[in-house]
């Protein structure tokens, strides 16, 4: 399978293959498969690979919602190919999870996957199982009666990351193009744990960036609810209630950006995880994006 741009050079020689190396730009591959001839070859870099990959995973989607680019994602925090080769060094390489090629499908179903064909624990509409919780302590409204024990799939998403509890690897249907071969021995969850299961393990903020503020946990309480019936629609919230909160545009939420989850706000309704320009994701500047729902 050649694709538009690839372009393969095989040179078959005996010594110094390393010179070739010093070619503008080289990336250089060596197989070693037969003991007289090294085959170097360029091949298009891996990040472009990635590129072209989530390019058509996208094509088979829904325009987003109020026009931001899905493919921004590409590189940030939330890309989860080639952390290795960004880390530098590749701190990364052999330990902590599966490189699946491309990021959308530590979250999307990739798309040659038939929808139809459920995991029992999959997160409907998502490539993630739900984690291990059954239940998480949620946030409960004095005034209005939404409590909810398990979130909704959206927030279920993040949590199957966030809670601390699964391997950010541990998708449901690995893309077509993945080879079971190139599984790593470790699987680490985000936790500032620094045994052999978490990423905190070198994430402790000396030998990389902490990432213990990122871990959720399972008390919601600590958090802005989530899985919670935005008041501002009407419908069913007490009249004292619905006034604290602006009306929104319609169930998709605010022209913003700020978004509801068929009428809910949930972890996605802050944060977009494709675009990691704005401060944590945020959908919207952090001082207008209180406001944008709540009127006192
Ligand atoms: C960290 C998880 C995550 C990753 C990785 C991710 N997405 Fe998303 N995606 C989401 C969430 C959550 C939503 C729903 C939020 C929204 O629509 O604002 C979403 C919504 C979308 C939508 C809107 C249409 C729809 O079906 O809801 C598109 C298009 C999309 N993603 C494309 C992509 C592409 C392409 C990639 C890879 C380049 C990607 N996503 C990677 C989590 C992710
Ligand atoms: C596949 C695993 C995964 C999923 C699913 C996921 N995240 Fe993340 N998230 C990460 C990783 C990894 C980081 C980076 C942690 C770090 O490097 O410090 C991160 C970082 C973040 C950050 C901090 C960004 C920053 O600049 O510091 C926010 C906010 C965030 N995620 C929100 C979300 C939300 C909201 C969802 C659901 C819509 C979500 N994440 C789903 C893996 C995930
Ligand atoms: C063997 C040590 C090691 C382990 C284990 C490790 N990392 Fe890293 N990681 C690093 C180093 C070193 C860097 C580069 C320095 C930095 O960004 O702080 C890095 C950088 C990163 C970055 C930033 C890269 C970028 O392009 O922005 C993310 C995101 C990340 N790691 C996520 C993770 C996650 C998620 C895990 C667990 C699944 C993990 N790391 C496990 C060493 C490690
Ligand atoms: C009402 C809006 C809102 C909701 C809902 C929300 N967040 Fe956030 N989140 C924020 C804001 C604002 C920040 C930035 C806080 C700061 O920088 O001090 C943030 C920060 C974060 C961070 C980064 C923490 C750090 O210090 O780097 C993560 C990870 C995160 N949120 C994940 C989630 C997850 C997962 C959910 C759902 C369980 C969620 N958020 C729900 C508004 C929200
Ligand atoms: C998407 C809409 C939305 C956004 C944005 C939002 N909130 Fe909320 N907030 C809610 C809803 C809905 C509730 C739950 C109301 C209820 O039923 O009690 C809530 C509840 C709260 C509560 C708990 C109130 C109580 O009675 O215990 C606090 C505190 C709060 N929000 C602060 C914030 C802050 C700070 C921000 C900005 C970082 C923010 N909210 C952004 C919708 C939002």
């Amino acid at each position: 399978m050649m694709s538009r741009n690839k372009w393969w050079v095989a040179v078959v020689f005996t010594g110094a293959w390393w010179s070739v190396s010093l070619m503008a730009g080289a990336q250089v591959s060596v197989d070693n498969s037969s003991n007289s001839v090294l085959i170097v070859a360029e091949k298009e870099s891996s990040t472009s690979v990635a590129r072209k990959k989530a390019e058509a995973h996208a094509e088979t989607m829904d325009e987003p919602e109020f026009g931001w680019d899905p493919l921004d994602i590409i590189g940030s925090k939330h890309d989860l190919s080639a952390l290795n080769v960004r880390a530098g060094a590749k701190a990364m390489e052999g330990v902590a999870y599966d490189d699946y090629g491309y990021a959308c499908v530590y979250c999307h179903v990739p798309p040659e996957v038939d929808t139809k064909s459920k995991e029992p624990q999959q997160i409907a509409g998502w490539n993630r199982i739900r984690s291990d919780m059954r239940d998480y302590t949620l946030y409960s409204s004095k005034t209005f009666n939404s409590t909810a024990r398990i979130p909704n799939e959206v927030t279920l998403l993040c949590l199957s990351c966030h809670d601390g509890t699964m391997a950010v690897d541990q998708v449901v249907n690995t893309p077509r193009a993945w080879k079971s071969g190139a599984k790593m021995t470790l699987h680490m969850k985000i936790n500032s744990g620094t045994d052999l299961d978490h990423c905190g393990l070198c994430h402790d903020g000396f030998t990389a960036h902490s990432l213990g503020n990122k871990h959720i946990g399972t008390d919601m309480r600590r958090n802005h609810p989530v899985s919670i019936r935005y008041p501002g629609l009407g419908a069913g919230a007490s009249d004292s209630l619905q006034l604290a909160f602006h009306s929104p545009v319609d169930d998709f939420g605010f022209a913003n950006g700020v978004r509801l989850f068929n009428g809910f706000v949930e972890c996605a309704s802050c944060h977009n995880v494709h675009e990691p320009d704005k401060v944590k994701f945020l959908r919207v500047k952090p001082e207008y994006l209180c406001i944008t729902c709540h009127s006192y």
